[in-house]
């Protein structure tokens, strides 16, 4: 019985470090499209990168298939698959919109960031049974 316990209390901690990670990621790639905006609106290029720099680190947490199905409500476990393949096109778009950054094709790069937010919506779908 004892043991049960323990193990009950290790699975509430790596269950709070895990949504305390989420929430953290979520809150960096928030502010990362903060940066990105300002960047577009400010006529700002660094300001721009800075920001898809943020999003790219805070999307590492959906390294894979596993760990994007570790956030998903459980009636939801089945479209793992589609919630890791938004995190991974999340990452297309942001080194997509870099290059176009990079080459000054602003243009070209605002078209790929409703992409990136159209990655963030698919996920967010998703979950939240939209
Ligand atoms: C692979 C899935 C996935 C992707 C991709 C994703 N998110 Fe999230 N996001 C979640 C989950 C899971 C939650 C928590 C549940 C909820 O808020 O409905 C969340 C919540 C959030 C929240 C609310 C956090 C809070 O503390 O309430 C913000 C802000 C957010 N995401 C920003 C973003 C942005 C910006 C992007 C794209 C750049 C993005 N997310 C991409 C899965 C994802």
């Amino acid at each position: 019985m004892k043991k049960f316990f323990f193990g009950l209390s290790i699975l509430a901690t790596l269950g709070l470090q895990a949504s305390d990670s989420l929430s953290l990621n979520m809150a960096s790639m928030r502010d990362g499209m903060q940066s990105v905006q300002d960047g577009f609106l400010y006529n700002n290029k660094t300001t721009i990168l800075d920001g898809l720099k943020k999003i790219t680190k805070a999307n590492e947490m959906f390294h894979n298939e596993a760990s994007a199905a570790e956030f998903l409500p459980k009636e939801k476990k089945t479209l793992s698959k589609v919630a890791y393949l938004s995190s991974k096109s999340l990452n297309i778009y942001l080194s997509e919109m870099e290059e176009y950054v990079k080459e000054n094709r602003i243009i070209e790069a605002s078209s790929s960031f409703s992409g990136v937010v159209h990655s963030c919506t698919r996920c967010h779908a998703i979950v939240r049974g939209w």
